[in-house]
């Protein structure tokens, strides 16, 4: 069978991708709920869309999964992060940005060094757009007039 050949970490992978773009659709739709109570329509609009994003990465993965021949089994749902300013919420999502970016680099990572290219695209098709979209966060960020920095090891704090 297919799946046979799918090593367990590839999978562990997979779940833990599942898990934080949940999580991610849970925090973005909390945010736009917020930013709208806020009487900010346009961050609201914008926040929205980010969650349409982060449910078609949730269900690239869930379909991904199926392929494999394994059940969707993302478990950790983490709570929304919530703040009391536009720029803190923002805050929040540059850090669930840059842990879904550095799973998504590791899980390419140990694919190519396992040999399997099919999965190994899979991941760094979404590495590339998480990498994308970490960069869209700080932009917002500098926009609002708040700068990065970058730790040595390039993850980006704030
Ligand atoms: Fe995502
Ligand atoms: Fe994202």
């Amino acid at each position: 069978m297919r799946h046979a050949r799918i090593h367990p970490r590839t999978l562990g992978y997979l779940g833990r991708a599942l898990s934080l773009e949940l999580s991610a659709v849970q925090q973005y739709m909390t945010q736009a709920s917020l930013a709208e109570a806020w009487g900010l329509p346009e961050a609201a609009v914008r926040l929205r869309e980010e969650t349409v994003e982060e449910m078609q990465h949730a269900e690239r993965i869930i379909q991904r999964m199926l392929v494999l021949g394994v059940a969707p089994n993302g478990s950790h749902l983490r709570p929304a992060g919530v703040a009391r300013n536009l720029v803190d919420l923002l805050r929040q999502d540059a850090v669930l940005e840059a842990e879904i970016v550095a799973l998504y680099r590791e899980a390419v990572i140990f694919c190519r060094r396992i040999g399997d290219r099919e999965n190994g695209d899979f991941f760094e098709a979404l590495l590339n757009e998480e990498s994308a979209h970490a960069r869209e966060i700080e932009d917002w960020l500098a926009s609002l007039g708040i700068r990065r920095y970058r730790e040595p090891d390039e993850r980006a704090y704030f």
